[in-house]
């Protein structure tokens, strides 16, 4: 590459994320993947614009403040401050953040929508549907299932208005070869949904309100205000300085290279964002990827249930660098994961602290002790040298390659492999054997080399993901002074005379059994901050107790000797009970039953071995909801047929009077309950 070459540029974005709450683990999940391809291209040499932000205004937002008695603009301020505050903490590097109340971006939408109107791709007419607030979108009633959003399976609210509406049909015929005939939308999976949702055939799009509002006014009315989705889009275009497409931001970034967006929002971003950039003669970004969600046990994180997972908190008891390991490692990009505390800790425990951890402290301390401090430089390859040198010479290009694919998870394998590897070099040289004979010195060197310079590699390779901990590795090996410069990982032998430094332990060891507990008694309390919340507001109840007997929704009698407010069963002996089989499960798939409303279908994984289980609970839990969690479960209970479908075994809730609850434990799958 010669000097005057001008650098590649590299456009990537986050979705701009709505302020109406506090972000959680599934946005931090997307912005941290971001991040890291930002920080991998920018160690590739890539010229990168990051972008992220926030959308603010919307039906939802709108709302949200009302029912806090303020204004929105107070209400988003508020939230907002909180987001770029987590980033601060999260070390995100974005290189611009938008906030859609901003100045430069009501000129960008307004443009755009000019643009289009000029053109003649937007007309006047009349809305009448159906729309979902939280997710801000339009349905019609064909598309609506049970009258709720097909989408997020809320309820949705009947508008009809006076609209502007986007000529989406007019580029039915392209969006369909650019999702069918080139690779835009990413992962396979969601480029069919999305073929055949364009298939179907394109409506046009309402692109205004006038019910409320919290928004930027349509140019031309004013009463109207434009249609979140086309206001949100279009920030992609103002943190390149939209409309001056003239400007150096522009013309450097200019399309984007990739859209980073979940996958409930491909949609927007497949279908609706080309078809106005084709109406604004703009060109394509190259890729929209759209990933998977991160669901807790129980299903996806809601607010009002109070299952969140709070970044924050997760911060402050094991650093960023954990958190944001944890998140890339343990989650297929396109797929969706399940959140669990026993998985998080074990990858903090296994990965970090043991595998990555003990190799830095073993090989600084074994340097101290047996060279003084100071890394020797190269000797003659022996034994397994060769054979670690070629991996780590060889591993920066692998990781190039899953980078490439957006595969985090597996680019960092491919860097665990050798800091696992080295850790077993280790084993085979054994140092401490060889210091007890000064014949073995120059042997002993070669291998103490060959360890730190594995580090140095490793700390390079790491760089992009959790630069902290890679700058602490730097430190202790003595490379402080130097640049970390990616070709660098492709060259051994480059250590001879650095003055290594032991410092604290990279990742502390953690008490899993200890933090389980901890963690869990946090969410218990938050879920029931959440239940008193909603208690408040009047949420939707299920289970045996919503029945009109006063008795029954009681608060349970807490005193001694209290009579239970439902009768007790008939005493059985211990002999009976003893027969019970009860064992830990965990859902791994839950459906509907096709010919019993009340059914769903669950399988259910008890230690190694998958059954079918099936429960009246379907008026009670969505199978979403289902997914993931952990149940007891009556694992000795005769097989049976419920219309048509086998059912091995019983799944055990609690009916509290007023709702089902699953009956779980943190205890591990397969486990016996007693
Ligand atoms: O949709 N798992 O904003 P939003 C993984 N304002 N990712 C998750 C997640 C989870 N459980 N929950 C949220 C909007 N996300 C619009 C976007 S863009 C022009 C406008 C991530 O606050 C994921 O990336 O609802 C998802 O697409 C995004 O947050 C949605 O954030
Ligand atoms: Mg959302």
């Amino acid at each position: 590459m010669s000097d005057t070459k001008k650098k590649e540029k590299y456009y990537v974005s986050t979705p701009i994320y709505y302020p109406s709450a506090n972000l959680h683990i599934g946005h931090t999940y997307c912005t941290v993947m971001a991040d890291a391809m930002a920080r991998f291209k920018r160690l590739q040499g890539y010229d990168v614009m990051f972008l992220t932000g926030t959308d603010e205004h919307g039906q939802k937002i709108q709302k949200i403040a009302e029912e806090n008695h303020t204004t929105p603009q107070a209400y988003v301020d508020n939230v907002v401050g909180g987001i770029k505050e987590l980033w601060k903490t999260m070390e995100i590097s974005y290189d611009d953040f938008i906030r859609t109340t901003e100045p430069r971006h009501h000129k960008t939408v307004q443009t755009v929508f000019n643009k289009l109107y000029e053109k003649g791709d937007i007309y006047k007419s009349e809305y009448e549907g159906l729309y979902c607030t939280p997710c801000e979108s339009f349905w019609t009633e064909t598309q609506a299932v049970d009258g709720k959003c097909p989408d997020c399976g809320r309820p949705v609210e009947k508008a009809k208005e006076e609209a502007y509406f986007f000529r989406l049909s007019k580029y039915q015929d392209r969006l369909l070869d650019l999702l069918e005939n080139t690779d835009f939308l990413q992962p396979e999976s969601r480029r069919n949904e999305m073929v055949s949702f364009v298939k179907q055939g394109l409506e046009d799009l309402c692109i205004s309100r006038s019910s409320f509002d919290w928004g930027i006014k349509v140019p031309v009315n004013e009463k109207h205000v434009i249609y979140v989705w086309l206001d949100a889009l279009s920030n992609y275009l103002t943190g390149l300085g939209y409309p001056d497409t003239e400007g150096e931001l522009f013309q450097r970034y200019w399309p984007a290279n990739v859209h980073l967006v979940g996958k409930e929002i491909v949609r927007f971003h497949a279908v609706i964002w080309p078809a106005l950039l084709m109406s604004l003669e703009l060109p394509l970004p190259d890729h929209v990827l759209g990933h998977g969600w991160i669901l807790l046990e129980g299903g996806k994180m809601s607010k009002s249930r109070g299952n969140i997972v709070d970044p924050v908190k997760l911060i402050e008891r094991y650093g960023v660098d954990a958190l944001k390991y944890f998140l890339l490692r343990e989650y297929t990009f396109g797929q969706d994961g399940l959140f669990t505390n026993e998985v998080m800790l074990s990858r903090m425990n296994f990965d970090l602290a043991n595998d990555l951890g003990n190799l830095l402290s073993r090989t600084v301390s074994m340097i101290e002790k047996y060279n003084g401090g100071v890394v020797p430089g190269p000797g003659a390859d022996e034994g397994p040298d060769a054979e670690l040198k070629e991996l780590a010479v060889t591993t920066a290009d692998r990781v190039s390659a899953y980078m490439d694919k957006f595969s985090f998870s597996q680019a960092l394998e491919e860097i665990w492999i050798l800091i696992r590897r080295t850790n077993k070099y280790i084993d085979e040289t054994a140092p401490w054997l060889l210091a007890k004979d000064e014949t073995n010195k120059e042997r002993l060197s070669t291998v103490l080399h060959n360890l730190a310079e594995s580090l140095r590699i490793s700390s390079i390779l790491i760089y992009p993901f959790m630069h902290t901990t890679a700058t602490r590795m730097r430190k202790q090996l003595g490379l402080w002074y130097a640049d970390v410069v990616w070709e660098d990982a492709y060259t051994f032998d480059m250590m001879n005379g650095d003055q290594v430094k032991k410092g604290d332990a990279l990742f502390p060891r953690l008490d899993i059994e200890k933090e389980l507990a901890e963690l869990e008694a946090m969410k218990q309390e938050q879920m029931a901050e959440a239940a008193e919340a909603a208690e408040a507001g009047g949420d939707g109840s299920c289970g045996a107790g919503a029945s009109a007997d006063p008795a029954v929704s009681k608060e349970a009698g807490e005193a001694e000797g209290d009579a239970p407010e439902i009768p007790y069963k008939d005493p059985i002996d211990y002999e009976d009970f003893a027969k019970i089989d009860f064992r830990v499960g965990r859902v791994l798939e839950c459906k509907k039953h096709p010919k019993a409303d009340k059914l769903l279908i669950f399988k259910i994984k008890i230690g190694k071995e998958v059954r079918q289980i099936i429960s009246g609970v379907a008026e009670c839990f969505t199978p979403e909801e289902c997914v993931g969690r952990k149940v007891v479960v009556v694992a000795n209970l005769k097989p049976r047929k419920l219309r048509g479908e086998e059912s091995n075994g019983m799944l055990m809730f609690a009916d509290n009077g007023d709702r089902f609850e699953f009956v779980t434990t943190i205890a591990r799958d397969g486990e016996i309950v007693s």
